[in-house]
C-alpha cells in the first residue's frame, strides 16, 4: 500500500523509540513530599499506603535514601500536636519548632539536598484554614501575609533552600520577597503555589495531618475548578511578585493548566500529583485492577508531557529506586 507516511515507522524498535522520545522521566525531575512528626516513631498514614509521618531522625534516613538514588529535594509537611494549634498560628514561626529542627538535621546530614517548606498556616491553625481567621468565620488575608512571612523567615534562618507558599493569600509572593530580602535571604527561592484549586483530592493529606477545617471550605482563598483564565492572571501577579518557580495543584486533573502556565510564562513550572491521585493509583492497584508500577510512571510521564519540569509526588523514592 502507497501511504503518505507511515508513523509506524519509528515505533519499531526500542531503539528507535528511544530516539524519537519526546518526553524524559528521571529522579531529577522529581520533588519528595514528606510527612514528619515529634518523638521517636513512624506512624503510617492509612490513607496514604506506603506513606510514613516520620520522626525527624527517620526522616533525615529516608531523605538521604532518596537523594542518594537521584531525588534532588523534599519538602516538609509537620504534623503539629493539637495542644500547639492555636488561633494566631504562632508554633508556624518558632524557631525550635519541629520544622526548623528537621530542616536543620537534614542539612547537617545531606548539605546537597535540596530543602523546600511549606508555608500556609493550616497544620498550625486551630481553625485548620491557611490564614487567620476572624471572629465571624472571615479568613485575614492582610493580617495572614504577616505570619506567613514570619514563618518563611524562621525557615529561611533554618537553612531551607525553598520556601512553597502554599495559602493562596493575595499578593504573598511580594510580601515574601520582601521579607527575604531585607533579613539577607535573597538566596531563598520562592516557588508559588500559583493555581492551586480548591480539590477534593487533598482528602487523604488532610487526614494525615488532621489539619482539616474546622468549619468552612477552602473555596474563599483556593481557585474554583471551573477556571482556566484566573490561573493566568495568579501566574502573571506571581510572575511580577518575584516568584521563581509556578506551580499548579493538583496534577492530573489540570493538565490543560500545566500546559497553558508552560506557555504563558518563561518561569519554570512545578506540578503536584496529590494525595487523592497517589491514592487512586495505590487503591486500583490493590485491588489488582491496575499495575501501579506502570500507571505511576504513565502518570507522571503525563504530567511532564503538559509541561511540568518538576513534579511533587509521593512516588518519588519509588521511581528512583526503578530507574536505579
Ligand atoms: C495546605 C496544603 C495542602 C496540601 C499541600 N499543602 C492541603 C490543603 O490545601 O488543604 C495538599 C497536598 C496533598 O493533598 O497531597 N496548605
Amino acid at each position: 500500500m502507497n501511504l503518505p507516511h507511515r508513523p509506524r515507522r519509528n515505533r519499531q524498535s526500542a531503539a528507535i523509540r528511544d530516539l524519537v522520545r519526546e518526553t524524559e522521566l528521571t529522579p531529577g525531575h522529581l520533588i519528595y513530599p514528606l510527612f514528619l512528626q515529634e518523638g521517636e516513631a513512624n506512624t503510617p498514614i492509612e490513607a496514604m499506603p506506603g506513606c510514613q509521618r516520620w520522626c525527624v531522625p527517620d526522616l533525615v534516613k529516608e531523605a538521604g535514601e532518596a537523594h542518594a538514588l537521584g531525588v534532588p529535594a523534599i519538602v516538609l509537611f509537620p504534623r503539629i500536636p493539637d495542644e500547639l494549634k492555636t488561633r494566631g498560628a504562632e508554633a508556624c514561626h518558632d524557631d525550635d519548632g519541629l520544622v526548623p529542627r528537621a530542616i536543620r538535621a537534614l542539612k547537617a546530614a545531606h548539605p546537597t539536598l535540596t530543602v523546600i517548606t511549606d508555608v500556609a498556616l493550616d497544620p498550625y491553625n486551630s481553625d485548620g484554614h491557611d490564614g487567620l481567621v476572624s471572629d465571624d468565620g472571615r479568613i485575614l488575608n492582610d493580617e495572614t501575609i504577616e505570619v506567613l512571612c514570619r514563618q518563611a523567615l524562621c525557615h529561611a534562618r533554618a537553612g531551607a533552600d525553598i520556601v512553597a507558599p502554599s495559602d493562596m493569600m493575595d499578593g504573598r509572593v511580594a510580601a515574601l520577597r520582601a521579607a527575604l530580602d531585607g533579613a539577607g535571604h535573597t538566596g531563598v527561592s520562592i516557588m508559588s503555589y500559583t493555581a492551586k484549586y480548591a480539590s477534593a483530592y487533598y482528602g487523604p493529606f488532610r487526614g494525615a495531618l488532621d489539619s482539616a477545617p474546622k468549619a468552612g471550605d477552602k473555596k474563599t482563598y483556593q481557585m474554583d475548578p471551573a477556571n482556566a483564565r484566573e490561573a493566568l492572571r495568579e501566574a502573571a501577579l506571581d510572575e511580577a511578585e518575584g516568584a521563581d518557580i509556578l506551580m499548579v495543584k493538583p496534577a492530573g486533573a489540570y493538565l490543560d493548566i500545566i500546559a497553558k502556565l508552560r506557555a504563558a510564562s518563561t518561569l519554570p513550572i512545578a506540578a503536584y500529583q496529590v494525595s487523592g491521585e497517589y491514592l487512586m493509583i495505590k487503591a486500583a492497584a490493590a485491588s489488582g485492577w491496575l499495575d501501579e508500577e506502570k500507571i505511576m510512571l504513565e502518570s507522571l510521564l503525563g504530567i511532564r508531557r503538559a509541561g511540568a519540569d518538576m513534579i511533587l509526588t509521593y512516588f518519588a523514592r519509588r521511581v528512583a529506586e526503578k530507574m536505579a
